[in-house]
């Protein structure tokens, strides 16, 4: 058995959301994205080599991993695998700071870290762009949390997907924005983002002006950022996660991520916004409510997001760095 390759990454929040892809099997996405990687939302994982294994094997918090949740890790190995001529098994002990599969992007934090690791333990030598494709293919939203800060993905026009990369716009030290996140459950959702984006994108009939509007918000968003406009930001992050929500919603069967407290706490952002303290609601495939904002304004985001029925929660979150090798 080879010596464990400890990594750790964090998951990321789309301020610009990614909500369709045009290659499904490479996870190339229909639309450029821009999200915020976030500390202390991390994954931290250990991936040994060990010829014995007949298959790779999964532990997720101490406890074996669920058989799709081992799935999809191999099919990344085995990309990684074939890459670097090896084909011995692997052992992957992995942990999340935060509720898997509940909307708060594990997939992502997830996924960069095991692309790390893998090429470190495989011996494959990828530039930072290569890994995040890499990433990628684990899950879309992985490409992102392979960069720390601001990070912006870009579509890709290229068939096999190697343009289709993030890079950090910002670092983290280059401009302090926050993020509260609040816990409105804490299971795992009904509906994973996989089957709800593909849903949208081949029943939704809003799904082409959803896709329109990314690409505005897209540009809108990069221009916000350069000239770190708060303001601007906002209002784009949270147009695009009600743009989202709304071409979700529309799908056939509909798709309602939200639950009550999701609701109320988009409410409460806004009257929160009413009372001088700017903040900005976004959300994933999730119930899970987040506000944008500035620090001087967390604490009172954070208190009042505690303090509304249904949230179980709130985690604190300010930019973080990319995938990185633990000592
Ligand atoms: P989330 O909203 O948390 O991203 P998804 O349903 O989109 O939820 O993704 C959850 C999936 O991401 C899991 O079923 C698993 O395949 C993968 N995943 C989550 N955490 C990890 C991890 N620590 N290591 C590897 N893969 C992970
Ligand atoms: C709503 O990256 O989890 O969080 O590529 O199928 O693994 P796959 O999907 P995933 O989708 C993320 C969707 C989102 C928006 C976003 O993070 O941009």
């Amino acid at each position: 058995m080879t010596t464990a390759i400890r990594v750790r990454a964090l998951a990321n929040l789309a301020l610009v959301k990614y909500f369709g892809k045009r290659d499904a099997r490479l996870n190339l996405p229909a639309g450029p994205s821009l999200s915020l990687t976030l500390e202390p939302l991390e994954t931290v994982s250990e991936l040994s080599l060990d010829a014995s294994l007949d298959a790779d094997e999964v532990w997720l918090a101490d406890a074996p991993a669920s058989p799709s949740f081992t799935e999809r890790v191999t099919k990344l190995l085995d990309i990684v695998r074939q890459a670097a001529g090896d084909g011995r098994r692997a052992r992957l002990k992995t942990r999340n700071s935060f509720p898997t599969a509940a909307g708060l992007a594990s997939s992502a934090s997830g996924m960069a870290a095991l692309a790390l690791a893998a090429c470190k333990a495989y011996g494959l030598e990828l530039s930072s762009d290569e890994l995040s494709a890499l990433a990628r293919r684990g899950s879309g939203s992985a490409a992102r949390s392979v960069c720390g800060g601001i990070v912006a993905w870009y579509e890709g026009v290229e068939e096999d997907g190697r343009d289709s990369i993030a890079r950090t716009l910002l670092e983290p030290g280059q401009w302090d924005l926050r993020v509260v996140v609040g816990l409105a459950a804490s299971g795992p959702k009904e509906i994973g983002s996989t089957v709800a984006m593909e849903r949208t994108r081949t029943t939704s009939p809003y799904y082409g002006a959803w896709l329109r509007a990314v690409h505005q918000d897209f540009e809108d968003a990069l221009a916000a950022v350069g000239n770190k406009d708060f303001t601007a930001l906002g209002e784009i992050a949270e147009r695009s996660a009600l743009s989202m929500h709304a071409a979700a919603l529309a799908a056939r069967p509909g798709i309602a991520f939200w639950n009550a407290a999701t609701v109320s706490a988009l409410h409460l952002c806004r009257s929160l916004r009413k009372s001088g303290v700017e903040a900005y609601f976004t959300c994933d495939a999730g119930p899970q409510p987040k506000f944008l904002v500035r620090p001087e304004h967390q604490p009172q985001a954070c208190q009042a997001l505690r303090e509304l029925p249904g949230i179980e929660g709130v985690i604190e979150c300010h930019l973080g760095k990319g995938a990185l090798l633990l000592p």
